[in-house]
């Protein structure tokens, strides 16, 4: 399936990927390019286009194999997941090097979202031993009731490229164990990740057809499909982690099919810094937060909300330390960070520039993209061929500006003044979205408050915004999502549906509600029995 084309002098293989439907590659087809965003002469991988035709071929193929993988026993599902563990721990320096190189992320970065899909391997293949039901006692005799989780049936992946196997993971893992089949329709920025992990999939043990993955680029491509897949009744349940834009538009296509979909989507973060607080962390933290991964992670910090009373150390501080991040070759382990994923998120941090201004924000860390004729310490890429950019801070924002509500994909923070726990509360909560939330402060009664009060899905104390665990639940309120969670035990949900069972072994009708009233005071009655034995 994955073929290797040998490129110009110097640069490494391109990966050759197309469709997977039924076990088998599509024929080939439209292609497109997707281009190493260090360095844009090095064509990673060229994929295949997915005709809509094969979309829902890939929907079919995956409902003919449903029940039968839904009757494999969970447990022999979980062990399918406990060999991809082993494939991925073996492959993971290969995966790692492969992920840097295609969506730029440093090195240390791509091995830790590798470890991310082993931990929710580890965690699934066990979860296969538990998928547990309950036994409920019924309110009348010889008659007992249980519950079951049952898969959904056909459920459709779309997925993002920052985290272009852990976020995948996130939601082909739990599907599987929990006896769904698959379509996945990876990012565009990833599609020789995506046909990596797949292949290790297979190599695990997933049969044909009940995984199946599709590619596209750009409007009208396979993701697209798959939404169409729903509107025509070929897929029960859709998964998607990008923009609350396109969030917006599955929930209305699921909705009408009467589905959950399962929506992870924007954040405008905040990280909370409060005059008590530890400084050094506080920066430490807030800087890794803002510009680590060059701010391309959905939980990266948007608005630091710092106490004016903290505000001109921590300013001093936080410049200074942002001011000397390495930036460069994300496989050059000395660097912070790398290049934009994508010119698309890049042209959109320009742009930023410019609505901070116009809001009235100042700058205090002016980052530019990087081209061929500057010269810039710190920075060690090659600024002719890759999307590089240094680090933007605006000083002087209110929560009320453009620049402090809207989500921007890179190297940018906004520093905003409040007054005390009450105003920062207030602030954090003054955006839509709801996703990722930290305070640093030793005060343990504001780090109560806080936890109980801010309307975010997850939140740190004394910590990044970024970096959930792989067994919490991870997601948003608002418009950071629709109230579903990845992960851990909590992902079960999005994945099966609870099935009630009665089974009433007393040989007559039994009339729940009715008959159980009537026969309280009766001899016959459990409850009368239980009275006469009294003595
Ligand atoms: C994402 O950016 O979509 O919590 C996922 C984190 C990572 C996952 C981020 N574990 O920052």
């Amino acid at each position: 399936m994955i073929q290797t084309r040998a490129q110009q002098e110097g640069l490494p293989h391109t990966l050759i990927v197309s469709s997977f439907i039924a076990g088998a590659a599509a024929p080939p087809g439209a292609t497109f390019e997707r281009r190493n965003p260090a360095n844009r002469d090095d064509v990673v991988t060229v994929a295949t286009q997915s005709t809509r035709q094969q979309v829902f071929e890939a929907c079919e193929v995956a409902r003919g194999a449903a029940g039968a993988w839904a009757r494999v026993p969970a447990p022999e599902r979980g062990r399918v997941l406990g060999r991809l563990v082993k494939l991925l721990v073996e492959e993971k320096e290969r995966l790692s090097r492969f992920i840097a190189r295609e969506v730029g992320k440093p090195l240390r970065e791509a091995r830790g979202s590798v470890q991310e899909a082993i931990d929710t391997a580890e965690f699934f293949q066990s979860e296969g031993r538990r998928l547990y039901g309950q036994t409920v006692p019924s309110e009348l005799p010889n008659k007992e009731l249980y519950t079951y989780r049952r898969p959904i049936g056909v459920v459709g992946l779309i997925t993002a490229g920052n985290f272009p196997i852990a976020v995948p993971s996130w939601k082909i893992v739990p599907a599987l164990l929990t006896g769904n089949v698959i379509v996945w329709k990876p990012s565009d920025d990833a599609p020789g990740t995506a046909a990596l992990f797949f292949e290790l999939l297979r190599r695990a043990g997933v049969p044909s057809g009940v995984l199946n993955i599709v590619h596209g680029a750009g409007a009208g491509g396979a993701g697209e499909f798959l939404i169409e897949a729903v509107d025509a009744g070929l897929v029960d349940k859709i998964s998607f982690t990008g923009s609350t834009a396109v969030g917006r538009k599955i929930g209305e296509v699921c909705g009408r099919r009467l589905q959950v979909p399962s929506l992870e989507l924007g954040g405008k973060n905040p990280l909370v810094v409060l005059a008590d607080a530890d400084l050094e962390l506080a920066v430490e933290g807030a800087v890794w937060a803002s510009y680590g991964t060059a701010g391309q992670r959905c939980t990266s910090a948007g608005n630091i909300i710092v106490d004016r009373r903290a505000m001109p150390a921590f300013r001093e501080r936080f410049v200074r330390r942002a001011g000397s991040l390495k930036i460069g070759d994300p496989l050059n382990e000395q660097n912070d960070y790398g290049p934009f994923i994508n010119q698309r998120f890049l042209e959109r941090w320009i742009e930023q520039r410019a609505t901070g201004l116009s809001d009235g924000a100042t700058l205090l860390l002016d980052g530019k993209r990087l081209g061929p004729s500057d010269s810039v310490p710190n920075f060690s890429g090659d600024a002719a061929r890759g999307l590089y950019a240094t680090p933007r801070l605006f000083d002087n924002v209110t929560i009320d500006m453009k620049v402090a509500q809207e989500e921007c994909f890179g190297p940018t923070v906004n520093l905003i003044e409040v007054d005390g726990l009450d105003d920062a509360i207030r602030v954090a909560n003054g955006t839509p979205y709801g996703l990722s939330s930290a305070i640093y402060t030793r005060d343990a009664h504001a780090m109560l408050r806080f936890k109980e009060e801010i309307r975010a899905g997850m939140t740190s104390i004394n910590n990044s915004t970024t970096g959930a665990e792989a067994h919490l639940p991870f997601g948003g309120n608002g418009w950071s999502g629709n109230g579903t969670r990845e992960s851990g035990i909590w992902v079960l949900d999005a994945y099966t549906r609870w099935q009630a069972v009665n089974v009433d072994l007393s040989g007559r009708l039994q009339k729940a509600q009715i008959d159980l009233t009537d026969a309280e005071d009766s001899s016959a009655s459990p409850l009368g029995a239980a009275r006469s034995a009294i003595p």
